[in-house]
């Protein structure tokens, strides 16, 4: 089945986040037109193998509230005209304090955005410091109330724990905060030290212990303030889990525009240029739509474990039906040292206890990666 999600990457941003090494670029007029162009022509090629219509779109960055919402207009437009976009799809935007008003709020929902996704980090001014965020918490509350007047219910809220200096009160007044705004989903993300940034130069990771118990903290208080925790990092009101993230939890495919953005379609697995420059040249040249090498059997079943134990309701034994017995054997020994561990459970699902299984799922994938992609290659 062809996929029904495109991601679309906006890679500008005001400035880099001491933390952050996403794709992105400078936040220039002529840059962003040139871009915008190089996206409807991506788009383009795609047209010769138009199949479904997309039940999510994704604009992701960098910061995609940087581009005017004619801009946004035209990419989407574009994207209706190649793929079509089914009534009632998830088409969110994600969005950075400081950077929309009402105004723009609403221009995003004429043109049928009906999710917004906001980067907030942390509620203390001084934490958004430490971090080079471009904002203050008073723009939090700005940007909340324009998403909200604008008659947008669905809208998350980025947190990070683990954040240089970051207390545990300051993380369970960040989670008061959030809560008390009534976002529908709430994303948590443990701070990784990604190297090359400021941050990894500058800063020691967070103490495990004090990490474990935001994330605990975290739980406990979102489960009370009746949110769902449906996968690992992210927690959602019932009926608002993010349709188009569960599209890659759930192993299917999707396609992806822009720089540095992946895409999995017809079992290839493929990333377009990273570097905004690279990209813009790579489309020049673009005349038919990108593929890549097909994955493995074995790199198909980690990715589909890899991404499926994250969610709470896990991997369903029949979604490994289609792959060979002795791969999914292979993978079942490994699962077995953690369902005897009392950290998953097997048969009809393959579950990842929820906390506790959770918390080791890193070792879980170091392992699966071990028997299913780098031991087959072997001669
Ligand atoms: C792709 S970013 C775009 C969001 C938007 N540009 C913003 O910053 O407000 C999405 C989220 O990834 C998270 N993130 C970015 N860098 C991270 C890191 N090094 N460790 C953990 N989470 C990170 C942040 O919470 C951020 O809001
Ligand atoms: S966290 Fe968001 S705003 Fe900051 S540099 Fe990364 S993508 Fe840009």
């Amino acid at each position: 089945m062809s996929p029904t999600a495109l991601y679309v990457h906006i890679p500008f941003c005001r400035r880099r986040c001491f933390y952050c090494d996403f794709a992105i670029a400078g936040d220039s007029e002529p840059v962003k037109a040139r871009y915008v162009a190089a996206l409807k022509q991506e788009l383009a090629v795609w047209a010769q193998r138009r199949a479904a219509p997309l039940q999510t779109v994704f604009f992701g960055g960098g910061t995609p509230s940087l581009l005017s919402p004619a801009q946004l207009g035209e990419i989407l437009a574009a994207i209706a005209q190649v793929f079509g976009i089914a009534a009632g799809a998830e088409i969110s935007l994600e969005a950075n304090p400081g950077t929309l008003t009402v105004a723009t709020a609403r221009a995003w929902r004429a043109l049928g955005f009906n999710r917004v996704s906001l980067g907030v980090q942390a509620f203390q001014d001084e934490l958004l410091q430490v971090c080079g965020r471009g904002h203050t918490v008073a723009a939090v509350y700005e940007a909340v109330t324009a998403v909200q007047q604008a008659g947008f219910e669905n809208f998350n809220l980025d947190l990070l724990m683990g954040l240089p200096g970051q207390t545990l009160a300051q993380w369970e007044e960040s989670l008061q905060r959030a809560i008390a705004l009534d976002p529908t989903h709430i994303s948590m993300y443990d701070l990784i030290l990604e190297p090359g940034t400021l941050f990894a130069r500058r800063f020691q990771p967070a103490a495990e212990g004090l990490t474990l118990a935001m994330y605990d903290l975290g739980r406990e208080r979102l489960l009370g303030a009746a949110f769902e925790h449906y996968e690992i990092s992210n927690l959602a009101r019932p009926g608002y889990r993010c349709a188009h993230n569960l599209t890659y939890w759930q192993g299917q495919e999707f396609y992806g525009m822009g720089n540095g953005a992946a895409s999995l379609v017809d079992g290839c697995r493929w990333e377009r240029p990273r570097a905004l420059k690279d990209y813009l040249a790579w489309v020049e040249g673009l005349q038919e739509p990108p593929g890549g090498d097909r994955l493995s059997a074995g790199e198909q079943l980690f990715e589909v474990l890899m991404q499926g134990l994250r969610l709470e309701a896990g991997v369903p034994a029949s979604a490994l039906e289609a792959f060979p017995e002795n791969l999914v054997a292979r993978a079942a020994v490994v699962f077995a040292g953690f369902v005897q561990q009392g950290l998953a459970t097997g048969s009809d699902r393959w579950r990842l206890r929820v906390p506790a299984g959770w918390l080791v799922s890193d070792t879980l994938v170091a392992q699966l990666y071990e028997v299913l992609v780098e031991k087959p290659r072997k001669p």
